[in-house]
């Protein structure tokens, strides 16, 4: 759940969309490219999860979904990489693994980017929570105990409670 200050959370509601246990990377990889069809400019997905849970394997098969033609791989010394799909929206892949200080993302010029009219997907959301906007997307994945290829995904919806704010 967002651990978002108590005040926001008031005003939010947290939709369950669905929850899904992979058994393979294969149907995280569908499951992947079927959440991504409803996917439109200015959204924004935000990945919460252990290393190696599959967040980059997630954004992979969005990004093949959408057309992408460039192999996508975590961007770990760059914060920041983007993908041109063919309809022309281009998505921004953040990985806020190793952001050290808040300060980075103002050079970064975050908001540019998370309001704009790209889709924005976000490694490690975590780490910027409270800049993070609503409405939005949010990925949760786990491990799933002696189950070496299976993962627990959890798609969830952050929403205003009445759409005035949204
Ligand atoms: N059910 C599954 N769903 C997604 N990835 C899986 C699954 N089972 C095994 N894997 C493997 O787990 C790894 C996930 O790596 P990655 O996407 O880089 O993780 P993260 O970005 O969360 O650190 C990949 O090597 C992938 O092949
Ligand atoms: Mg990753």
């Amino acid at each position: 759940m967002p651990s978002q200050s108590s005040k926001t959370l008031d005003k939010t509601e947290v939709i369950r969309k669905e929850t899904v246990n992979t058994q393979t990377p294969e149907e995280t990889a569908a499951l992947a490219g079927r959440f991504a069809q409803q996917l439109k400019p200015g959204d924004v997905v935000a990945f919460f999860g252990d290393l190696g849970t599959g967040k980059t394997f997630f954004i992979q098969g969005i990004c093949r979904a959408l057309g992408c033609r460039e192999y996508v791989t975590s961007p770990t010394f760059t914060i920041l990489q983007e993908y041109q799909t063919p309809s022309g929206i281009p998505i921004y892949h953040f990985d806020f693994y190793r952001l050290s200080h808040p300060a980075e993302l103002v050079n970064l010029g975050l908001e540019d980017f998370l309001y704009g009219e790209g889709i924005s997907v976000i490694e490690w959301a975590d780490k910027i929570q409270d800049e993070l906007p609503i409405p939005r997307w949010e990925i949760h994945l786990s491990f799933v105990e002696g189950q070496a290829t299976a993962r627990q995904i959890r798609i969830l919806r952050v929403e205003w409670k009445d759409d005035q704010n949204a």
